[in-house]
């Protein structure tokens, strides 16, 4: 008998942004000692490296959420232009730190909300939306997000989100343990963006049939 369903009170859209959370996400503390943690962000970085290297000169991207950077500093062309935003000020004035110690200008820095982003009808040549679907309960706000997403974008678009269909997921629920986040379906996924205007060109699990977090390139 799978264990009763329990989650931790991640139901909000905007719990991340108090200055403890940013401080705390993904230090590079975590990333340099945590192999699992790590083999995700290369995976992530690797997929983001190819969409920016396929990129021309002058290509525009968002990068929403952009948390504290970590994505953003992936894109090393001074020949694109690059717009960060984040709901959290913590999360860009981390940003801002991050790119002092690294020596690297990151991006223009812009506090925005992902369901309502300042910027022009398809106007964006590669939207990074990273680690964020699985924060969001509310099937309404999912939409909103992506439809936004596809409303800015021309060219492609990386997000991603957690899977019910792989080893954690399944070992998490016959444990019985609480849920970290919002996982679905790959074909429930589909839907959403199908719903969203999007079309899914790829999904991408960061190990496959073992973890929660899996890519998908989309575009509009
Ligand atoms: C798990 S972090 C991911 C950050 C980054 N994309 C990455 O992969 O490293 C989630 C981020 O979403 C931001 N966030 C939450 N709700 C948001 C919203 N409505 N609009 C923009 N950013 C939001 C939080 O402040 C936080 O920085």
């Amino acid at each position: 008998m799978i264990g009763q369903l329990r989650r931790k009170d991640t139901s909000s859209f905007r719990t991340a942004k108090s200055p403890e959370y940013a401080d705390a996400y993904m230090m590079d503390g975590q990333l340099a000692t945590d192999r699992r943690k790590r083999r995700i962000d290369e995976t992530e970085g690797n997929i983001v490296r190819s969409l920016v290297g396929m990129l021309p000169a002058g290509a525009r991207i968002a990068d929403v959420p952009s948390g504290n950077g970590r994505l953003s500093q992936v894109v090393r062309r001074d020949d694109l232009d690059v717009v960060a935003m984040d709901f959290s000020l913590s999360m860009l004035t981390a940003m801002a730190n991050r790119g002092d110690q690294a020596g690297s200008w990151l991006g223009r820095r812009v506090q925005a909300d992902v369901t309502d982003l300042p910027l022009p009808d398809k106007s964006i040549d590669l939207f990074i939306n990273m680690r964020l679907m699985h924060h969001i309960q509310d099937e309404d706000l999912q939409l909103r997000m992506y439809r936004q997403i596809g409303r800015v974008t021309r060219g492609k678009i990386i997000t991603s989100f957690w899977t019910t269909h792989c080893w954690r997921y399944v070992r998490r629920r016959l444990r019985g343990k609480p849920l970290r986040g919002y996982a679905i379906s790959p074909r429930r996924f589909q839907e959403i963006c199908t719903r969203a205007g999007l079309t899914v060109e790829r999904i991408v699990p960061t190990r496959r049939w073992w973890e929660e977090e899996c890519v998908a390139i989309c575009r509009p």
